[in-house]
C-alpha cells in the first residue's frame, strides 16, 4: 500500500537512511547518530512523497518530485522518480508493484507527464527495475564519482 508518512515510520526512516546496503550506490549512508538526531517526530508530507507499507509496516519510500535543480538539461524541470526499500524487502517484486502504483497516481494527477530517473549504472537492481517500469536511456554521465544513467518514461500514447 502507498500512503503518507506517519510518526510511527520514524524507526524505518532511520534504518533506510543509515543502511550501508541501501546506500551502496547512493554515495554511502549518513552517520546514524546524526540521522537519529535530525529525524523529525512528524515527517514532512507533500504530494508525491509515499511510504510503501506492507502489512502495516514501512518497507520503503517512493518520491516523485520536480527535478528543478537537475544538472542534465534533458531532466531539468521534469517529474523525477526515486525509490529506496529496506534490504529485507528486496527481490520480492515490491519495487515494481509500488513504483507502478506511484506512476499510476502521477498519470491520474498530471496526465501525459513524462518522468525521469537517475541511477548509477552499476546498480543492477535499480537498472532492472527502471527497465521493467518502461524507462529508456537518455544518456549516461559521470557524477558523484560514478557513471550515472538517466532514463525517461513517456506515458503511453493512445493507439489510433
Ligand atoms: C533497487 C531496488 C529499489 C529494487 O527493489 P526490489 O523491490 O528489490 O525490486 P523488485 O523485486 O521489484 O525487482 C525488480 C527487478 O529487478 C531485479 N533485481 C532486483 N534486485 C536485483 C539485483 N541486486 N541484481 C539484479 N537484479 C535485481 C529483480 O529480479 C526484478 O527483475 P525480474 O522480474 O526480471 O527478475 C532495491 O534494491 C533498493 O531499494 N535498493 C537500494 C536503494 C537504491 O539503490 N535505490 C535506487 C536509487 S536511484
Amino acid at each position: 500500500m502507498l500512503r503518507e508518512p506517519e510518526p510511527r515510520d520514524r524507526t524505518a526512516f532511520i534504518e533506510l537512511l543509515a543502511s550501508p546496503e541501501v546506500h551502496a550506490y547512493l554515495g554511502g549512508p549518513g552517520p546514524r547518530d546524526e540521522i537519529e538526531r535530525e529525524m523529525p517526530e512528524m515527517p514532512e508530507r507533500w504530494p508525491g512523497s509515499f511510504v510503501v507499507d506492507l502489512d502495516g509496516a514501512m518497507i520503503g519510500q517512493i518520491l516523485l518530485r520536480r527535478a528543478t535543480g537537475h544538472s542534465r538539461p534533458a531532466a531539468a524541470g521534469k517529474a523525477d522518480l526515486g525509490y529506496m526499500f529496506l534490504p529485507r524487502a528486496w527481490g520480492l517484486g515490491y519495487g515494481v508493484e509500488a513504483c507502478t502504483a506511484a506512476l499510476g497516481w502521477l498519470e491520474d494527477t498530471l496526465p501525459g507527464e513524462p518522468v525521469v530517473l537517475t541511477t548509477q549504472s552499476a546498480n543492477a537492481g535499480s537498472m532492472r527495475l527502471a527497465a521493467k517500469l518502461g524507462f529508456t536511456e537518455v544518456e549516461r554521465f559521470e557524477a558523484w564519482g560514478a557513471e550515472q544513467w538517466l532514463g525517461i518514461r513517456s506515458p503511453a500514447t493512445p493507439s489510433r
